[in-house]
């Protein structure tokens, strides 16, 4: 079983990404940790501890994480496409809500790695502050951890928030260059150039809903996001980020990547939250260190697993 821990901020494509880790029977889910993001982590807190209660997992610590970036003041949210309550408006309709842990989320994750036999994989499906706070104040608990899986970044997409920059990068700028140049854990960025290309139609969503209750819950949630991407792309369908992500830190090797440098733009111009990745390839590395960036992947394979893992018994 992979031991897991996912960072967050529900977030309609988060709460897909929970149901299937929740769901996987590879996967030893051992912390839930929120951070600002979608909307802000009061929010973000409650709705994971509702989520964790719809997919029969009390038992999972819900720790409650950073409110803002490591450096600046930023009140990025992204409630017109996630909701006001982050969940399409249909939050309270989840839950009841677990009970938070006493530990933040920092205090969790270090916790869960003193306590690890083995490598833990952190997935980061919201901007990177949480992670990049635990590099600084555990330094020495790095090596237990095996690897991060970040949905993030864009390498020629360009990007959702600005025309350089993705939404969890633009979060929190100087945490994500913190992790993807400055930290040792084996990295896979799984950027909007992939994510973009797994989308899910309103008629996949329809049929969803009528497998189970947990897909129902989730189809339910789809309002404002699907209305968003249809605004801007034409088509009824989404792009559920972060389950893409959470897929493939539980069967690694669903997505094919590539080792190359990828440093973040901290600077204020336009290219702010920009993440540049040296296509050159791994030997291309000035500073920094290369990560696998995920380029591609069996999109009709990655929608069946998907559909095949939310409508599973738990
Ligand atoms: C990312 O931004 C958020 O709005 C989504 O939840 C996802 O993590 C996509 O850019
Ligand atoms: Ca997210």
């Amino acid at each position: 079983m992979t031991p897991l821990i996912i960072d967050t901020d529900p977030g309609v494509d988060d709460a897909f990404a929970l149901a299937v880790a929740c769901l996987a029977p590879e996967v030893d889910l051992l912390a839930v940790t929120t951070v600002h993001g979608n909307v802000g982590v009061e929010q973000t807190t409650e709705n994971a501890r509702r989520l964790l209660g719809t997919f029969g997992r009390p038992d999972v610590p819900v720790g409650r994480g950073a409110d803002r970036p490591l450096v600046y003041l930023l009140d990025q949210r992204a409630d017109d496409v996630h909701g006001d309550d982050g969940l399409g408006g249909k939050a309270l309709d989840f839950g009841p809500p677990v009970d938070e842990s006493p530990l933040r989320a920092v205090a969790l994750m270090a916790s869960v790695l003193e306590q690890a036999t083995e490598p833990v994989t952190i997935a980061a499906i919201g901007p990177y502050t949480n992670i990049a706070t635990l590099l600084s104040a555990r330094p020495d608990l790095e090596s237990r951890i095996g690897r991060f899986v970040l949905m993030g970044g864009s390498v020629a997409y360009g990007g959702n928030v600005t025309a350089a920059a993705e939404f969890n990068v633009w979060g929190d700028p100087e945490a994500a260059r913190r992790i993807l140049a400055g930290s040792r854990v084996p990295t896979t960025l799984v950027p909007l150039d992939l994510t973009m290309r797994i989308t899910l139609s309103a008629d996949w969503l329809d049929d969803l809903a009528r497998t189970s209750p947990i897909g129902a819950a989730l189809s339910s949630t789809r309002d404002a996001y699907l209305a968003a991407y249809s605004a801007r792309f034409g088509t009824p369908a989404i792009a559920v980020h972060d389950a893409v992500a959470v897929l493939e830190a539980i069967v690694p090797g669903t997505v094919r990547t590539m080792p190359v440098p990828v440093d973040v733009d901290t600077s204020f111009g336009p290219g702010r939250g920009a993440t540049i990745a040296d296509m050159r390839g791994a030997e291309a590395v000035v500073m920094g260190r290369p990560v696998d960036v995920a380029l591609d992947a069996d999109a009709t394979f990655v929608r069946a697993e998907l559909r095949r893992r939310l409508c599973a018994e738990r």
